[in-house]
């Protein structure tokens, strides 16, 4: 397994996404804000009309549209995307909703460099409509995950969680938008401890590491709720 960062390089990052593009408006302003020496290497979108693309561009930041409808099979839209992240040469690679399956091959080939973010606490439902089921199911907790990515969906260790209540009154709405409440800030400290090097994959497991010079302030926590957020439920 790589190291993820080379304590004498500025660690790059790839945020990959297909809409809103709220996460990787967290990370990136979180990066930009910190006076930190990452490299924010591209954003890249599945889809030309995702509205993340404006919000990158508006912070500045490179951005390309690899269009998954203009591909034929899933290979061909992972050989394109491969050879763009090639040239961006990232340290670590976040996807920050970013809805597509990848192919065993591009799984490898950046192996222990991908990481997602997913709404719910992995290992419970994994793929899509996560709030409707736990809320079907009558979940008193859910939340959010951000997992290492393999080739199994959703199915990579867990980095980190941040957890929410789910409340009698919720509609799959209401409580996407708790869900997402914790997303940044999870998703935001997750991206930075591993570019920091205090997190790292180490055999198909997380472990921890003292931070890389000049990475010293960054904090890290695996369990996050709600009220450590301050985001109490209303
Ligand atoms: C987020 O809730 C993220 O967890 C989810 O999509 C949303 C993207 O929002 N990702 C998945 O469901 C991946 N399976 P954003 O575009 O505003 O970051």
């Amino acid at each position: 397994m790589p190291q993820l960062t080379d304590p004498r390089q500025r660690p790059r990052l790839a945020l990959l996404i297909s809409g809103r593009g709220s996460n990787m408006r967290a990370i990136a302003e979180a990066v930009l804000a910190s006076g930190l020496p990452i490299e924010i290497s591209g954003v890249i979108s599945s889809r030309p009309e995702a509205e993340g693309l404006a919000h990158a561009r508006a912070l500045g930041l490179p951005t390309q549209t690899i269009d998954a409808a203009s591909f034929s099979c899933r290979e061909d839209f992972d050989a394109a995307l491969a050879a763009a992240l090639r040239a961006q040469a990232p340290t670590l690679i976040a996807l920050a909703g970013f809805m597509r399956i990848l192919t065993p091959g591009f799984v490898t080939e950046f192996a222990g460099r991908l990481i997602n973010i997913h709404p719910s606490l992995l290992p419970a439902y994994r793929g899509l409509n996560t709030h409707a089921r736990a809320i079907a199911d009558g979940a008193r907790l859910h939340g959010a995950s951000v997992h290492a990515v393999t080739p199994g969906l959703d199915e990579g260790p867990v980095l980190a969680q941040a957890e929410v209540p789910v409340l009698p009154q919720d509609t799959p709405e209401t409580l996407s938008q708790r869900v997402l409440a914790v997303e940044h800030p999870l998703y935001v400290q997750s991206v930075m401890a591993v570019l920091a090097g205090r997190q790292r994959l180490v055999d198909g497991a997380w472990q921890s590491f003292p931070p890389h010079p000049g990475f010293e302030s960054v904090g890290f926590s695996a369990r996050l709720t709600a009220s450590d957020l301050g985001l109490d439920a209303p």
